[in-house]
């Protein structure tokens, strides 16, 4: 391989440049490199490694790019970011490094360039590039980190206890870059990631989320996530999710595994929506049925009122996780807590008024909470699995055809309070709205149409049973 090709973009003759005026050597790392040999495309996130000062070499590259970027400089940590174009680039000098035993705050010392690909996380992010005019675009990697990449393999540079526990984050991006990469992580280091999984509590949340959320965006999540499990990692960061693993067996009945029906149903939608967050919602579906889970002698496993349990437990998960308490939290919420709601429909004759409730209740995420549906049918059963799919396809042509009638989506009452106040010359009162009610109700049954008229009509009736008077001006 050529690995010029790589450097092709003129920012990397002017950091060439630059290094040469300051009389250092430079290097492109990690991320970059791989992504070039695995041909996943231009990154746009480039890390160069300098032998000396790299906030120094930042700054340099800075005064020779025509627009003069701006350097940002974070001390703490020796490095230094500049953007050009699109592409963000980021500075660090070579480092020694060991990290403390209780934090992830590195004590830094000068080093060579074999020193910081020795503090890297994998053989695969440890490949460089070298920027310098002699050499320019030749290869350094010292941990077969080629060879690794061709036989899709995740090892650590040195002995993976002190790879991890330099920085335990490493032990989530494994997985996460065998999920991404579809790789296998190494035996020993698989070993190490079980032996020192607890040591994830000392990771913040924000930098845990990160990774989730890159294994739920990848195409087979469910790759990382059973990892996740058989690495003892999961339980530290989404109990919620460990707690759905297991088979109860009571007088012969037994209920299906959920943690691994939520995986399923979790790399179901992956084939779907690139909606990071109908992924959470497919991951969290039924989070609420481990603390409802009952047996009755009558009726067998139950998992009564799971939604609603589960839909409050996505408030508290995404709390812990310092997720945001935003609007995307309240998506997720809401998928969760209407998650049944379109199967009960698909195993029995689908009728206008249950679809216009559906409607009604999901509004605009009506269509995503029937994509969470879909994926949610695991059944093995070929005649059941056609059945639902069957079903639901029908359901989404009501959809379409009762909303275009109906308009119930975001539901606007075709008569309000005000008028009946008027109509029937009343104060504020409980009347108001056991009218308003009526005439919703009637709606989304469909014994009346959507339309001002019925509507009025039906407010006459209503008003008289009530023994309203009508005010006819
Ligand atoms: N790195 C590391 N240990 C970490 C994080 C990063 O050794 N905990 C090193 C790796 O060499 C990595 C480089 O820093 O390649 C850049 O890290 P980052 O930008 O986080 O990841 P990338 O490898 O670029 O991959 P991605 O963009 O997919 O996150």
């Amino acid at each position: 391989m050529n690995y010029k090709e790589a450097l092709q973009h003129p920012i990397f003759k002017i950091i060439s440049q630059s290094a040469k005026e300051l009389q250092l050597d430079s290097y492109v790392i990690g991320g970059f490199v791989r992504d070039f040999i695995l041909k996943r495309g231009a990154a746009k996130d480039i890390d160069v490694v300098a032998i000396g000062d790299g906030i120094k070499l930042a700054k340099q590259v800075a005064k020779n790019l025509p627009n003069r970027p701006k350097v940002q400089v974070f001390k703490t940590y020796g490095t230094a970011m500049l953007r050009y174009d699109d592409i963000e680039i980021e500075f660090v000098g070579a480092r020694k490094e060991s990290y403390t035993e209780d934090s992830r705050n590195p004590a830094v010392e000068n080093g060579t360039l074999q020193d910081d690909q020795n503090r890297r996380d994998f053989t695969i992010n440890a490949l460089a590039l070298n920027l310098n005019a002699e050499n320019f675009g030749d290869l350094l990697d010292p941990f077969g980190g080629i060879q690794d990449l061709e036989n899709k393999i995740i090892k650590t540079p040195l002995d993976p206890d002190i790879t991890y526990s330099d920085d335990p984050l490493r032990m989530l991006r494994a997985i996460r870059f065998a999920t991404q990469l579809n790789f296998t992580i190494a035996p020993e280091s698989l070993h190490s990631i079980t032996k020192n999984a607890e040591r994830i509590k000392i990771i913040t949340n924000e930098r845990i989320v990160t990774e989730i959320n890159k294994i739920l965006e990848s195409e087979t999540p469910s790759i990382g996530f059973l990892l996740l499990e058989q690495t003892g990692l999961l339980k530290y960061i989404l109990p919620e999710i460990t707690a759905l693993k297991g088979i109860d067996e009571v007088e012969g009945q037994r209920h299906k595994d959920n943690f691994y029906h939520t995986l399923e149903v979790v790399d179901n939608i992956a084939q779907n929506t690139d909606n990071l967050w109908l992924r959470w919602a497919a991951l969290l579906h039924d989070i609420g049925k481990a603390p409802t889970k009952k047996f009755s002698k009558k009726v067998g496993w139950t998992f009564h009122a799971h939604e609603f349990e589960g839909s409050k437990m996505v408030y508290h998960l995404f709390k812990r996780l310092k997720m945001p308490l935003n609007d995307k939290m309240k998506f997720v919420q809401k998928m969760v807590f209407m998650s049944s709601r379109p199967i009960v429909l698909a195993q029995d004759i689908v009728t206008d008024s249950a679809v216009r409730r559906l409607v009604f209740d999901a509004g605009d995420y009506v269509e995503d909470l029937m994509t969470l549906c879909e994926a949610d049918i695991t059944t093995k059963n070929p005649k059941k699995f056609n059945k639902y799919h069957n079903n639901f396809k029908i359901v989404r042509e009501k959809i379409i055809e009762v909303e275009a009638r109906d308009h119930v989506r975001n539901f606007q009452p075709p008569i309000s309070g005000e008028e009946i106040i008027a109509t029937f010359n009343l104060k504020p009162s409980r009347e108001i709205g056991i009218i308003k009610e009526a005439i919703k109700e009637a709606i989304l049954e469909g014994v009346i149409p959507n339309e001002y008229e019925a509507a009025y009509q039906l407010m006459l009736e209503k008003g008289a049973k009530l023994g309203l008077k009508w005010v006819n001006d």
